[in-house]
């Protein structure tokens, strides 16, 4: 067979690793598609730009033309990031019978579906397992691994900016700026660390996980989202006190035939598998049916660990061209989308309120919690520096969403409360 010829959209961190696998393992990959893989072309920005691999000037372009219309280039592979110039390129190089390996979640999550289609139209693949949790092979365990069971729960650590953050933040008391600086130049964070910190990169990923493992189009809209800036020192004390670890969760939940997706930081046991991944690693805890609790565990960015899925799903291509088979392991979807209502969604909370020390307080808080019939698991109250007020930290049993927001709402009303300082979702890892 002869060569495969591959082009590709940035040289980036994700990029560089991607020419570094396939210089280094060229051995492997001839051993297991039976042929060499040649990079061609790769397109940047600036031609001038110092770059962390060896490359040959004449390799690089600023003309995307010379990659997407190149008749012998037959795989596109994109590690340059945005959406909508790369939305652009992708469509033009599927219409060009070019088969395409993404590791772009911004663009997965919104335009999947089209992307999915222009490449079923033209018989091509489209693969994007490093969009989800860098380099742990998760998108093909749920779509082939997992294929004859019925996927109930995921729970991801799936952002390691956020995830390096928080570790930081817990074991060494480190400061949130200094860790988040350390998290981009370790090349971790997203150019505008944003979407990182905000939750809405965990929620992209959350949204492809959940489409998949669901097999129901969940949309980017369809997540709640919640991100870590809020966090203070005070709450990750009293988690550790009260025997929790914080973590930027995503949670998709399928009850019967309708789902919830959200991300939002949340209180783990620290018994829990999921409480031990640390810095910028990842995991996906998925329940099935049949097989009940698994978790896939690995880096979740990086330049060698992401470029590791980037290259196997370029293998996965190049198997199917010798099978003569691209272009039709997508599936449509199996189910309709049926999204939970508030009181349909359970789960525990923990709340942090600073109130005023009078006679009565507590008994005005317990009141309103139990006209919502929710009791507490955990209850601490402490004094203040300032005298005349006391923080309360409470931990619920299982409230409903709707019943926990309205509670939220009258504790605002209450002259006692002086304020919520803050309130995180509590998970036991039941299924
Ligand atoms: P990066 O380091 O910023 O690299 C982006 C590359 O694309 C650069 O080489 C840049 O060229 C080129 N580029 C960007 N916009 C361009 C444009 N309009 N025209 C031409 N070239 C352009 O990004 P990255 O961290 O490698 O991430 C790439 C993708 O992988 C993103 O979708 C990201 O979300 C995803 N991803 C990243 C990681 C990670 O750990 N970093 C993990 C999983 C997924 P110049 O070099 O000339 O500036
Ligand atoms: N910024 C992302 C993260 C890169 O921190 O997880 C991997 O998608």
């Amino acid at each position: 067979m002869k060569a495969i010829s591959v082009g590709m959209l940035g040289l980036g961190t994700v990029g560089s690793g991607v020419v570094t696998i396939i210089e280094n393992h060229q051995d492997k990959l001839m051993h297991q598609i039976g042929c060499p893989v040649k990079l061609k072309k790769i397109l940047v920005k600036s031609l001038d730009k110092q770059r962390a691999v060896e490359i040959s000037p004449e390799l690089l372009t600023t003309n995307e033309d010379e990659v997407l219309n190149d008749p012998d280039i037959d795989v596109v592979i994109e590690v340059m990031g945005g959406v909508d110039n790369t939305r652009e390129y992708l469509l033009k190089a599927l219409k060009n019978k070019k088969h395409v390996v993404t590791a772009n979640k911004d663009l997965m999550a919104v335009y999947g579906t089209e992307l999915h289609t222009a490449a079923s139209e033209n018989g091509c693949d489209l693969f994007y397992e490093a969009s989800v949790a860098g380099g742990i092979p998760i998108l093909r365990s749920l779509v082939d691994g997992l294929a004859s069971d019925r996927i109930t729960k995921m729970m991801g650590i799936v952002n390691g900016t956020t995830n390096f953050i928080l570790t930081k933040m817990t074991k060494q008391g480190a400061a949130y700026q200094e860790v988040l600086k350390e998290a981009q130049e370790l090349g971790y964070a997203e150019a505008d660390p944003t979407s990182d910190v905000e939750g809405l990169d965990a929620a992209r990923k959350m949204t492809i996980l959940a489409t998949l493992g669901f097999s129901m189009k969940v949309e980017l809209d369809d997540v709640k989202v919640t991100g870590i800036t809020q966090i203070t020192e005070d709450d990750l004390k009293y988690a550790k006190q009260l025997g929790y670890t914080m973590k930027l969760l995503g949670i998709a939940r399928r009850d019967e035939e309708k789902v919830d997706v959200s991300v939002q930081p949340t209180l783990l046991p620290d018994t829990h598998p999921l409480a031990s991944v640390n810095d910028e690693y990842n995991a996906v805890y998925v329940f099935g049916e049949a097989v009940g609790e698994t978790m896939f565990y690995g880096p979740g960015a990086g330049s060698l660990p992401t470029a590791t899925s980037v290259v196997s799903d370029l293998v996965g291509v190049i198997k199917n061209m010798r099978l003569g088979v691209n272009g039709r392991s997508a599936v449509t979807p199996q189910y309709p989308k049926k999204l939970k209502s508030p009181d349909e969604i359970f789960s525990k909370y923990f709340l942090r309120l600073h109130v005023y020390d009078e006679v009565g307080v507590f008994a005005d808080i317990t009141g309103i919690f139990s006209k919502h019939k929710v009791s507490f698991e955990k209850i601490l109250q402490m004094p203040l520096k300032r005298k005349e007020l006391a923080e309360i930290v409470l931990v619920t049993h299982h409230a409903s969403l709707k019943d926990y927001e309205e509670i939220l709402v009258e504790l605002n009303e209450l002259h006692s409360v002086k304020e919520i300082k803050s309130s995180y979702r509590v998970e036991r890892g039941e299924r």
